[in-house]
């Protein structure tokens, strides 16, 4: 695990797409997984700006949808593939056809998460997982306590990550109560992992991630295991 430090939330941002935009010229059609959440925002504004420069292609990625809430449609406001299109497909120019969804409102949710990993596998597996940090340790919605070799699957939100999420929405009223997300089998499996996090809020958690023991109770604290795996913090994260 690669711990980088820099100074604030710009810098991770410019860190984060130079990362991302080496795996794509080196690849173009990588296979990524895409977090939501403010974190990698600045990771995407940095990369359309590449685009704009002519210097990036992403036309060819394939990525696969991180997590969703259960039971919304791709033009709810809530919709997290909404936001995925909003701030990265669309800028980056990535077709929705190269997109594997975890669709909230399939009528077999459970159909989706076994179609997510068959597609992972048969893509030959994921080349980044971009990943932001939960308040409670979580990736994607694997909430603690977690297995490593949790499949893709229907969860139950904790009340940590519904408050946690309610400023996205308005109120924790408006949060959906369950959600679809890529298993921690499958993050742990990425060759790369990008995990950005950002502010003091995240201080605490991020150092049981990084030095605490690897426990069910921290999700991301596996990544300690995992390949290649680069957690890009700013200062307020990590401290002087
Ligand atoms: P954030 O979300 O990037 O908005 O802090 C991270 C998460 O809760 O997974």
């Amino acid at each position: 695990m690669q711990l980088n430090i820099v100074d604030d939330y710009d810098a991770l941002s410019r860190a984060g797409a130079a990362l991302m935009a080496d795996l794509i010229a080196a690849k173009p059609a990588a296979s990524i997984i895409l977090a939501t959440g403010e974190t990698p925002m600045g990771v995407y504004r940095e990369l359309a700006a590449l685009r704009q420069r002519a210097q990036l292609d992403a036309s060819r990625l394939r990525i696969f949808q991180l997590d969703a809430y259960m039971g919304l449609g791709p033009d709810d406001r809530r919709s997290l593939y909404g936001w995925m299109r909003r701030s990265f497909l669309d800028p980056l120019g990535v077709p929705d056809a190269s997109v594997v969804r975890l669709p909230g409102d399939a009528p077999d949710p459970e159909a989706v998460c076994a179609a997510y990993d068959a597609a992972a596998q048969a893509a030959g597996g994921i080349d980044l997982a971009v990943l932001g940090l939960g308040p409670n340790g979580h990736l994607g919605f694997n909430e603690p306590p977690v297995d490593a070799a949790a499949p893709t699957r229907v969860v139950a939100l904790t009340p940590a990550s519904v408050e946690s999420n309610a400023r996205y929405w308005g109120g924790p009223d408006d949060v959906p109560c369950y959600a679809l997300t890529a298993g921690m089998s499958v993050l742990l499996a990425a060759r790369q992992t990008l995990l950005v996090v950002s502010g003091a809020h995240k201080r605490a958690i991020l150092y049981r991630v990084v030095a605490g023991p690897i426990t069910p109770d921290v999700p991301a604290s596996y990544l300690q295991q995992a390949n290649n795996v680069t957690i890009l913090a700013d200062k307020a994260a990590w401290g002087e």
